[in-house]
């Protein structure tokens, strides 16, 4: 994962601009932080890590550089998500090789093999990084020729890769190298930026971008960059929006608080009330082949996949075939799908690895590819033949909130369209289309209750077992709601669909063990009272999120969300998540946990 950040240009105040880059790349990973930058013709470089000082953030990075008016105006910089050795120190990136320091992204999978090529004895670090850097130096010394050394090092690279590098002997120069993985490049006016991702790109007026694609390699300078190997072909900046908290403490808050206009954003202009029909400009060109796709197949990961749960649910619904996949374990599933078959990649960041593959394994076999991705121009963006924005804006809480809603709404907007290509008739279209307008509303009526759901969380902040149980649609907002509990707050916590419980997870109820039920008032209901019952009559303690209005004496405590037409009761999910979000975040704090930075986790997860 790890966020890299360079800068070369003409102002002097690099080592700033380096610092706040790292920060802005903080969602790929936070386990260490580094900075290696030019002055004069000397070369320093600073690092912070976990083993160092637990919780640390940039400010301590920063308070390490002695110089506070050293200048500068080219260096890297780094936000670690270790994958090959610890979260210390001396893993921390930049690493080095006499006058060569670099900052990698990505997994060298041949990494024992690569390290019987250089002097073992000299390695102080345990990472993949680390031989990188060696071994191009190594070829360095014999060749002096250093895009040479890096060309054929990345060559010799298994696995996604990414690698900026800077070098004592080439002084106005950072060379970028791309195998597998994103790096972008951006002229400002003030130099050139080199980032993971566009994020990192606030704050400058960027006149021009590219993505470094895969195999190239960049020599970059000052105010231009020259690409061994490919064309340039310039993306479109439509992504650099407002990146603060917007009052709140933590971004999870504000994304959590703003999903009633996010999710108009995500349907505006694109519903025909008269027409009972969805208007998605990005698959508009693919209509006919759409309408002819016997089965769509829906990947992803973590948030996304569960998504994809709710995508088959929902086009099941409809009389559309559809299955969903978690995207790290397709490959070596053995999936059975016919030629007529189409793919649906859900990735909020379109950047994650694992679904990225599964991508490219179905462009071998030549079936449609179609991206349900937030971030505009990210790798799925550009890898798919198709797809729809789901136009959450930025997301940084490493926990999956706005996106979320986001991908169900669109989901709902793709199922109407393909469903009316079929056979739903223009009123049923239309009557969802009511229905769904209404939403963004009703998330707003749930946000309301935020000091009831705090008090909840202080209420339950003891308990150490949840199950998350839902049926039908519901159980996909168990999935979430579990994965947001755990992931914030450490919580154990497994959702179960509810109906599942007799057949083994109620062995664990006792009064210890907390359920978190969502029962509506949909078609299942009755079925799932019974099920409580059953939790209840062994003494187990419940939390039920129920329509407004039903008091639901069984539970132990109910929080309420606004009803929805019994018909259109595959919408709950999009209010019902909301609770789980808010409960999951109060408890967080609860627990003195950072919700914006979870332990072990990063919110890009760009390693397969
Ligand atoms: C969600 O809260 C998680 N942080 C995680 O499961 C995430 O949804 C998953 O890694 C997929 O990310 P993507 O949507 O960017 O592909
Ligand atoms: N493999 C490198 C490390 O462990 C980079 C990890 C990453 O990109 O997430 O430091």
């Amino acid at each position: 994962m790890c966020g890299i950040f360079g800068y070369n240009g003409i102002e002097p105040d690099g080592v700033k601009k380096i610092l706040e880059g790292i920060h802005r790349l903080e969602h790929r990973g936070y386990d260490s932080m580094g900075i290696a930058f030019l002055t004069g013709d000397k070369v320093e470089c600073f690092k912070v890590a976990e083993d160092e000082k637990v919780g640390f953030d940039i400010k301590d990075l920063a308070k390490k550089i002695p110089n506070k008016k050293v200048i500068c105006n080219i260096g890297i910089g780094h936000t670690r998500w270790a994958t090959y050795g610890g979260k210390t120190v001396k893993n921390a990136h930049p690493h080095f090789s006499n006058g060569l320091f670099i900052v990698h992204n990505g997994n060298v999978e041949n990494f024992e093999a690569l390290k019987k090529e250089i002097d073992a004895h000299t390695l102080y670090s345990e990472t993949d990084s680390e031989v990188i850097v060696k071994l191009i130096d190594k070829i360095f010394q014999d060749t002096g020729d250093l895009v040479k050394s890096i060309e054929k090092v990345m060559k010799m690279l298994v696995g996604a890769n990414v690698i900026l590098i800077m070098s004592k002997d080439h002084p106005g120069q950072l060379f970028a190298a791309n195998k597998g993985g994103t790096i972008l490049l951006g002229k400002s006016d003030s130099g050139v930026i080199i980032a993971s991702d566009p994020s990192a790109f606030e704050g400058y007026h960027i006149i021009k971008k590219r993505n470094l694609e895969t195999n190239e390699v960049a020599v970059i300078h000052s105010d231009f960059w020259d690409i061994i190997a490919k064309e340039v072909v310039t993306i479109e900046e439509d992504y650099l929006q407002d990146i603060d908290k917007n009052g709140c403490d933590f971004y999870m808050e504000k994304e959590i608080f703003e999903q009633g206009a996010v999710l108009r954003g995500t349907m505006s202009g694109r519903l025909i009330l008269d027409k009972g029909n969805a208007r998605l400009g990005g698959i508009n060109e693919i209509a006919r082949e759409l309408r002819n796709v016997e089965t769509f197949h829906f990947v992803g990961c973590g948030t996304a996949y569960n998504a994809c749960s709710y995508a088959t649910l929902l086009f099941n619904r409809f009389g559309i075939s559809a299955r969903a996949w978690i995207a790290s374990e397709f490959c070596y599933s053995h999936p059975v799908f016919g030629p007529n078959d189409a793919f649906f990649f859900i990735s909020q960041s379109g950047e994650t690895a694992d679904t990225i593959e599964v991508v490219e394994e179905i462009q071998i076999k030549g079936n449609i590819c179609l991206g349900i991705v937030n971030v505009p121009d990210s790798r799925i963006a550009r890898l798919t033949d198709a797809g729809v924005y789901i136009r959450a804006g930025k997301e940084k809480g490493v926990a999956s909130t706005k996106a979320f809603t986001a991908q169900l709404v669109t989901i709902v907007l793709l199922a109407i369209y393909l469903a009316r290509q079929r056979k739903m008739t223009i009123d049923t279209g239309m009557g969802i289309i009511e229905e769904l307008i209404l939403i963004p509303e009703k998330i707003e009526k749930v946000l309301k209750q935020k000091n009831s759901i705090k008090r909840l969380a202080e209420k339950y902040k003891e308990f150490k077992n949840y199950y998350f149980l839902g049926r039908y649609f519901n159980s996909v907002v168990a999935q979430e709601g579990s994965l947001k509990l755990k992931e914030i707050s450490y919580m154990h916590a497994e959702s179960y669909p509810l109906g599942e419980m007799k057949h083994g997870p109620l062995a664990l109820i006792d009064p210890s063990f907390c359920s978190v039920v969502i029962i509506p008032n949909d078609s299942v209901h009755s079925k799932g009272v019974v099920n409580v019952r059953e939790i209840k009559g062994r003494d187990g303690v419940v939390i039920a999120i129920v329509a407004e209005g039903n008091s639901f004496e069984l539970a132990d405590d109910i929080i309420e969300i606004p009803e929805i037409k019994p018909r259109y009761e595959y919408l709950y999910p999009i209010i019902a998540t909301i609770p789980l979000q808010l409960f999951s975040y109060y408890m967080a704090l609860e627990l003195n946990c950072n919700p914006d930075k979870p332990r072990n986790l990063a919110k890009t997860v760009t390693v397969g």
